[in-house]
């Protein structure tokens, strides 16, 4: 696709006025004459979640939720905005028992939001949150100095360090799909778990068939993915339960979630309007940090990616799922 004039203000195609949702057509046109397609398309497969997060830092911890929650909420029609973005937590701690003594790790916990909803409602479990980013593990540290129960640690899920022992529940939300392999960190996984004790994972995952969707849909996913610095793509449907069952884990739930999350992307799409239409906000996108800018991006195709086009009626859905994965290492 080529980036349009700069002058050129694509014709707004506008699927719903409340919320307001704009066609995929008028999204990539959008996206195309602030930061031009190919531009981006072009970092597909690079590395650099570090700088991605790095420049994203000020949104994750101002703008985007007042708890600091770095994932979607999940809304099930009955839950405040709180309790929609504490919903993965909750899944959580239905996996644990009032035993003394259990012991709970969180991987890639970025600014220690679920680990301290968690710890303060179950003060009998210990909790660990692990984060690849050093600044991501500071800010969180600062949050928790009041809990007992709870600690950070800087480590990556692909390298967890021996020594942190094993674990009732282990648990990674959006951030698993940063794994280069599901393989050996499923194994890393399995090792440091406690026998009975679960994995918890949601994430997003690319559909069967990935390839086979209208191109515009794929276009937008790679968009997605790399603009939230996904850069080689979400991991296959059923990867991660194919890698925990040869990691001998026992494989319990596979929930696709997706209409969950609704909600949170309308939300995030309408807010990403206004970057791309308002004179200020666009005038903005050209000085802030090209990651951080970035996101702007991932806020207008996400509710696409998930939901389809339903400009074109025969695209019903997106190649993206977001799901529920639990997997219970047996006893014996
Ligand atoms: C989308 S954020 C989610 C943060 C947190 N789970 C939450 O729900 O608020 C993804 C997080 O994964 C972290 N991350 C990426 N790759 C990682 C790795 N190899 N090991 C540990 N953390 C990683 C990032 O630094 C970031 O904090």
């Amino acid at each position: 696709m080529k980036a349009a004039a700069d002058d050129a203000t694509p014709v707004p195609q506008v699927i719903s006025e409340a919320p307001l949702i704009f066609s995929l057509s008028h999204s990539l046109a959008l996206i195309d004459r602030s930061f031009g397609i190919d531009r981006i398309i072009a970092d597909s497969g690079d590395e650099f979640v570090d700088s991605y997060y790095r420049q994203s830092l000020p949104g994750y911890s101002r703008l985007y939720n007042p708890w600091q929650c770095m994932h979607l909420p999940l809304h099930d029609g009955t839950l405040s905005e709180g309790e929609a973005f504490f919903a993965q937590a909750a899944e959580v701690a239905r996996h644990l028992d009032d035993r003394p003594g259990q012991r709970v790790l969180e991987l890639g916990c970025g600014l220690g939001a679920n680990s301290l909803h968690l710890a303060e409602r179950l003060p009998h479990v210990s909790f660990l949150g692990t984060d690849l980013m050093a600044q991501h593990v500071e800010r969180a540290e600062a949050k928790a100095r009041k809990l007992p129960n709870l600690g950070f640690r800087q480590a990556s899920f692909e390298d967890l360090p021996e020594d942190l022992g094993q674990f009732d529940a282990i648990f990674g939300i959006e951030t698993l799909c940063y794994a280069n392999d599901p393989g050996p960190v499923a194994r890393l996984i399995a090792r440091h778990l406690r026998p009975g004790g679960h994995v918890v994972l949601f994430d997003a995952h690319r559909k069967p068939g990935f390839a086979n969707f209208p191109e515009d849909l794929v276009t937008a996913t790679k968009l997605y993915e790399i603009t939230t610095a996904v850069a080689r793509g979400f991991h296959d449907e059923g990867r991660w339960q194919e890698a925990f069952a040869a990691a001998e884990l026992e494989v319990t739930a596979a929930e696709d979630v997706t209409e969950q999350t609704r909600a949170g992307l309308v939300r995030l799409h309408s807010r990403a309007t206004k970057a791309f239409t308002e004179r200020k906000w666009r005038m903005a996108l050209r000085v802030i940090p090209r990651y951080f800018a970035r996101n702007a991006v991932a806020g207008l195709v996400g509710y696409h990616v998930c939901f389809g086009d339903r400009v074109a009626p025969e695209v019903r859905r997106g190649p993206i799922t977001y799901q529920k994965i639990v997997a219970r290492k047996p006893t014996a």
